[in-house]
């Protein structure tokens, strides 16, 4: 805890640089490790925080789960109901572990899960479909104790609103229960795509992932398998983002440009350079940036609510007026106070983050208070003049394993 950073801004970024594996993917998918009856190998694991405290949780039910060089391999059934309080109250993916748990052992202790401050995140969605399933709930203060000693069945559920979290849990519940489950209003993020692709070959049957309408079918039990979970879309939002606060030129590869493509088209339209490939993006800023009007952020495939506070830290340098609504969370820009400590003119309002950029920035003593927030910190950092110091850098590290090494792998100075 306590770690802090210290960004040299005004130094432009040069280079190619390789995106890792999505953690919005990788948490899930450990979850998902749960079903399996044979061993678990996910590939190329970048080294998180919010990993490692998955690992914690795996390890406490019961389950083999290590580091094999840059590979995770998880193995063994669960033999603990009950999750780990310190490991569950930090993150807001230990929710994802219930469901497996309850299809598993028929019971799950947990507790409320903790996470960014980036509003209220509740999980009454999660729960009221596991209850369709044929869970029964008893809630005691921030305690959970979910039960399902006849298993859970398939159903027709209808998402209030299209949850990541909430879809993945359903797909994680569905997979092995009796019968067809079918989802409506599912949310269409690629990560739960991945999510089923993991799932199907282990010998799941999901069909409509990426859809707002997903048919499980469940299957008496899954195997293992071995995976390379996706790239991450938010991580590479952050690079080219970077790049438009700091200047300079650098190829981001590994990831498909259409992952991220609402981000590289605001950038764009702002005056940067954009050439995509199939698997890369290079994204260039030589001169001036336009401020980008009023953007929206919302569920896949729009501007994804994550990449708001980074494209926000890139628009700061844009002349004129941004104004950038987040209609998925109520609180994800924390980051505002830090942009104004470096002589940013933003002021928030609501969920709505008023930005009138092109004043030159300045170095300050900022704090991130949660993860793209504080990578946005970074990447204002990038585009000032002088020497930024960012404390709270755990909440980064919960998201990118090797942030500033990046960024010095493209010119940046950061410690
Ligand atoms: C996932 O969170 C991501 N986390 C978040 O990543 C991301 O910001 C978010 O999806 C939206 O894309 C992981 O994948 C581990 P939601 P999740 O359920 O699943 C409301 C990052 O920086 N809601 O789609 O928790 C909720 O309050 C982050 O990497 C309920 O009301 O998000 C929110 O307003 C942080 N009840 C909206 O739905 C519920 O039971 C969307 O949240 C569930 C959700």
């Amino acid at each position: 805890m306590g770690r802090t950073m210290t960004v040299q801004g005004g130094r432009s970024l040069y280079g190619t640089v390789e995106v890792p594996a999505a953690k919005n993917s990788v948490l899930p998918l450990l979850a998902a490790s749960l079903l399996c009856g044979g061993p678990v190998r996910l590939e190329q694991v970048p080294r998180l925080s919010d990993v490692e405290d998955c690992l914690g949780i795996l390890r406490a039910v019961g389950c083999g789960a290590a580091w094999e060089g840059e590979d995770v391999v998880v193995g063994g059934p669960p033999s603990c109901c009950r999750m780990p309080l310190a490991e569950t109250a930090r993150m807001r993916a230990s929710v994802l572990f219930a469901a497996p748990l309850l299809a598993r052992l028929g019971r799950v202790e947990t507790a409320l899960p903790g996470g960014c401050r980036i509003g209220a995140r509740p999980v009454d969605w999660h729960l009221a479909a596991l209850e369709q399933m044929g869970a029964q709930i008893t809630q005691a203060g921030d305690r959970l104790v979910l039960t399902a000693p006849w298993g859970l069945r398939g159903t027709e559920i209808c998402l209030p609103g299209p949850s990541v979290g909430a879809t993945e849990t359903v797909l994680l519940a569905g997979c092995t229960a009796r019968g067809e489950t079918i989802l409506h209003g599912a949310a269409r993020e690629p990560e739960i795509c991945d999510l089923a692709q993991f799932l199907n070959r282990c010998g799941g049957k999901v069909q409509g992932a990426g859809t707002d309408e997903i048919h499980i079918q469940g299957v008496g039990a899954l195997h293992g398998a071995t995976y390379r979970p996706m790239p991450d879309r938010i991580c590479a939002s952050t690079l080219a983002c970077a790049v438009a606060a700091a200047r300079g030129w650098i190829t981001i590869a590994g990831c498909s440009p259409s992952l991220y493509g609402p981000v590289l088209d605001v950038l764009e339209q702002a005056g940067c350079t954009v050439s995509r490939t199939a698997g890369s993006a290079t994204v260039g800023r030589m001169g001036s940036l336009q401020g980008a009007g009023r953007l929206v952020t919302g569920g896949y495939p729009a501007l994804a609510t994550d990449a708001a506070p980074l494209v926000a830290a890139a628009l700061l340098f844009g002349e004129g007026t941004t104004v950038l609504e987040d209609r998925v969370f109520e609180a994800r820009f924390g980051c505002a106070e830090g942009f104004a400590a470096m002589g940013a003119q933003v002021k928030v309002e609501g969920r709505t983050l008023r930005i009138r950029g092109g004043r030159p920035l300045r170095g300050a003593a900022v704090t991130a208070c949660d993860l793209r927030g504080g990578a946005a910190l970074v990447v204002a950092a990038l585009g000032a003049q002088g020497k930024t110091r960012i404390a709270g850098c755990e909440y980064i590290a919960r998201g990118y394993a090797s942030l500033g090494e990046m960024l010095t792998g493209l010119g940046a100075r950061i410690e």
